[in-house]
């Protein structure tokens, strides 16, 4: 099969068992759906979730320099022009004179339906020229829909970690060099959402600004590159496919001393999953200005004032949830049926773990009961009565269940239970009071 069929199949595989398991639907599905817009569900709640809780965890309350914030998406509009964003947030677009269609001036791949399928990239004749197109969406506070009224949603979570700068220092009373993390909604109006949920309308950012003193940009700034790669590692994804591409000069925004992506090789290609950048002063200098608020720090050591330098690991939420799931999407043949199993890293696996009673009788059910009870203090379990026990563990096998405890008629004899395990199908018995003491040691949940 041709490469780019196998990585459509991929794809298509991918989204329908998102869509059939349910960790991703089309947004308002029932009317159509809208474009750019998904919903989570059941399971891809819990997979999101646990990206965001180990981000939290490994980033902000794992350590001493870091706090905290949750900024209001509205913000006062001044907040976008002293960023840049009122007036260079843009994307360059034409429309199709022929067939309507809006596109990004710099991806014209979209067939054209009036023209034989013609790509628009081979019809320059029939296309407008470009404008610019500002991205942020907009909206109005209180009663009245006049341009004094009017308010953006955030293109990003950043700017409102600036805005709080002297808060957070003045209430954390943290020292320099110290970070502000912020997990959040941003909403962008994408000209051409694209590739499932790579591009969206509304996303989640996962967004630290390291304030550090400015002689020590450059050193932070390899710190966090090597960090945040690192933390994609450590969840599963594989090396080969993750990529820290320093931008190239001309790639850089002005005031920016160096950035790097983090890109992953998606089956759609390799693309960016985060962001790292040597913001310098740029951020907090424009707010001082356009603000007229005082935002240096002082140094009571060094009696040293200045404003200080910002290096900001920015990432996405759902780049990162999709990354892991196709990381994670196996087909494997088992006895001549294709198994597909999902191998999450255990961190990041919805369920953990799976309380499957053989049958619904003969004091299995009491005991899987009793056992789910207790497990589930400790672990997000999911109790499975329904069906074949093949079936069963082949639905875990996709939700990416790490281990799956069946309590068969030997377990009403002498309280023990098999545990299988969802990479390699093999099984091995233990005492049922050790099922927590096993999760624990083999799921490293801390690490
Ligand atoms: N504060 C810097 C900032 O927002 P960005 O590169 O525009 O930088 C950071 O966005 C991250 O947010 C990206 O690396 C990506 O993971 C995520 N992101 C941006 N636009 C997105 C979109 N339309 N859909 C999904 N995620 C997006």
């Amino acid at each position: 099969m041709a490469k780019d069929q196998q990585t459509n199949d991929l794809m298509e595989k991918l989204v329908s068992l998102c869509k059939r398991r349910g960790f991703i639907f089309p947004g308002s599905e029932i009317y159509g759906g809208l474009n750019g817009f998904w919903d989570y569900g059941p399971l891809g709640v819990e997979l999101k979730r646990n990206v965001k809780d180990a981000w939290w965890s490994d980033m902000v309350t794992g350590r001493i320099d870091m706090v905290g914030l949750d900024s209001a998406i509205i913000m006062n509009p001044h907040v976008w022009v002293a960023s840049g964003h009122e007036s260079g947030f843009t994307d360059p677009m034409v429309d199709c004179k022929d067939c309507g269609g809006r596109f990004r001036a710099d991806d014209l791949t979209t067939p054209c339906p009036k023209n034989k399928n013609k790509l628009h990239s081979d019809l320059p004749d029939h296309m407008t020229p470009s404008r610019q197109f500002n991205m942020m969406f907009k909206t109005f506070v209180g009663a009245m829909e006049e341009s004094s009224s009017q308010a953006y949603l955030r293109p990003e979570t950043a700017q409102g970690i600036f805005v709080n700068f002297n808060n957070v220092l003045q209430t954390s009373r943290l020292k320099i060099p110290f970070g502000i993390a912020q997990i959040g909604k941003s909403f962008r109006n994408e000209i051409n959402p694209r590739n499932f949920t790579f591009r969206s309308r509304e996303f989640e950012q996962m967004e630290i600004e390291f304030f550090v003193h400015p002689s020590e940009g450059e050193k932070f700034y390899e710190y966090w590159r090597h960090l945040r790669y690192q933390w994609y590692i450590d969840l599963g994804l594989g090396k080969d496919r993750l990529h820290l591409r320093p931008h190239a000069k001309e790639e850089l925004a002005h005031y920016a001393a160096g950035c790097s992506d983090i890109e992953y090789d998606f089956p759609f290609g390799t693309s960016e999953l985060e962001g790292i950048a040597n913001r310098t002063d740029f951020d907090l200098k424009r707010h001082m200005e356009f603000s007229g608020k005082d935002l240096m720090y002082f140094d009571d050591q060094s009696r040293e004032k200045y404003i200080p330098h910002v290096v900001e690991p920015s990432a996405g939420v759902d780049r990162a949830a999709l990354a892991f799931l196709c990381e994670a999407y196996h087909e494997e043949v088992v006895k001549d049926e294709t198994r597909v199993v999902m191998k999450f890293h255990p961190r990041i696996a919805p369920i953990k773990a799976a309380i499957l009673p053989l049958v619904n009788r003969d004091g299995m059910p009491e005991k899987a009961q009793k056992i789910f009870n207790h497990v589930r203090k400790h672990f997000n379990v999911f109790y499975d009565d329904k069906g074949a026990i093949g079936r069963r563990y082949r639905r875990q096998d996709e939700a990416g269940t790490p281990f799956g405890f069946t309590i068969d008629g030997q377990t009403v004899q002498d309280d023990t239970v098999t545990v299988r395990d969802r990479d390699t199908m093999t099984q091995e018995r233990i005492s049922t009071d050790k099922i927590v003491d096993y999760l624990h040691d083999k799921l490293h949940l801390d690490t």
